[in-house]
């Protein structure tokens, strides 16, 4: 190992971009439909890795939905959720906000309660048995109606205690913002913090849609608003902080070349990127596997890796005395290695 992964593992980090179903490996997946008595399309978990090409988002997005098939009971989304904290932990990530996709299962005739009450058990266990602070957004689905969301949102305000927020999530391409409106207003009335993918493979208009219609705090993706000079320059006066998915990227094809991913253009313009995940067990890796891979092809420096990690810290939707704690945490591990 160099020096420089030894400092990336190491290095305390938050994720504010995972999907939770995106977390499924595939030997979970065998063992979930095993015990829920479930035939697989696959019959090993070499066939599953191996169909897992994708040329765009939607090719993803196909057998995304499909693999959530398995996860049927609140033990199931406990066993999820348990196998990505401790997966995390051992990466030395200290926080993280997890999406779910409530209308992924709703639709199959799972009930909201079964889903939120296993992610939530098992976010609770993470902070007991492994010091791991997390929060919970609930994402739309926009490939599906306004209705739909809505009666999603009228579902949450149950669970108010187990969210913090609400995204906008799946195919990107002919469904913008202002599809959602409503049911944005809505969710911010009743206190949630707001988020949404868009420029993954959207245009900039759909970024500023984001920020205008939508009124986000934090901005899933982002890459395509580099497209649009006067976009970028909003983004930086207003501090708005992006969730990069770097591996995503280049397995969905927005990124051809990781030597041209453009993470480290976005911290040259003056951006607030972070580094995130999407869906590790789909894209080959969870955070490390993300920072190193950026690293190797743009040749970070020690310095623009912190800056991701603070900028983890800071854009996360934490009180602001564990946003500190975390943040001292950073600097002592910096010191330690005479750097930031
Ligand atoms: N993009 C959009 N929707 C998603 C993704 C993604 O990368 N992962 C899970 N749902
Ligand atoms: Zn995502």
């Amino acid at each position: 190992m160099t020096e420089l992964s030894a400092f990336i593992e190491g290095m305390p980090k938050a994720e504010l971009h995972m999907h939770i179903e995106g977390s499924l490996e595939p030997e979970l997946m065998f063992d979930l439909a095993a015990r829920n008595e479930i035939e697989l399309p696959f019959k090993s978990v070499e066939e599953v890795r191996a169909a897992y090409q994708f040329t765009e988002l939607q090719d993803f997005l196909d057998i995304y939905y499909q693999g959530m098939n398995v996860l049927i009971t609140e033990q199931d989304f406990y066993d999820l959720t348990w196998a990505y904290l401790t997966k995390i932990h051992a990466q030395n990530v200290i926080h993280t906000e997890i999406f779910f996709d409530p209308q992924g299962h709703t639709d199959r005739g799972i009930a909201f309660k079964t889903v939120i009450d296993g992610i939530s058990r098992a976010l609770k266990d993470g902070e007991e048995k492994l010091g791991i602070t997390s929060g919970l957004i609930m994402c739309f689905l926009r490939h599906l109606s306004e209705e739909s969301a809505l009666e999603t949102l009228e579902s949450a305000l149950d669970h108010k205690d187990q969210i913090i927020g609400v995204g906008l999530d799946s195919s990107e391409l002919g469904f913008p913002p202002a599809g959602f409106q409503r049911a944005f207003e809505k969710a911010k009335s009743e206190g949630f913090l707001l988020v949404a993918h868009a420029g993954e493979e959207g245009p900039p208009d759909y970024v500023r849609d984001a920020l205008d219609l939508l009124k986000i705090d934090r901005l899933d993706h982002g890459n395509r608003a580099l497209e649009d000079d006067s976009l970028v320059d909003r983004l930086v006066s207003e501090q708005m902080a992006l969730t990069v998915c770097p591996l995503s990227n280049y397995k969905l094809a927005g990124v051809t070349d990781m030597r041209q991913h453009p993470i480290a253009k976005m911290l040259d313009l003056g951006l607030k990127a972070t580094v995130n995940s999407d869906d590790p067990a789909y894209f080959g890796g969870y955070m490390n596997e993300n920072y190193l891979a950026i690293t190797d092809s743009l040749g970070l420096s020690k310095d623009q890796i912190l800056t991701l990690a603070r900028n983890g810290f800071d854009a996360s939707f934490c009180i602001q005395e564990r946003k500190q704690a975390m943040q001292d945490q950073l600097d002592k591990y910096a010191a330690e290695y005479n750097v930031g």
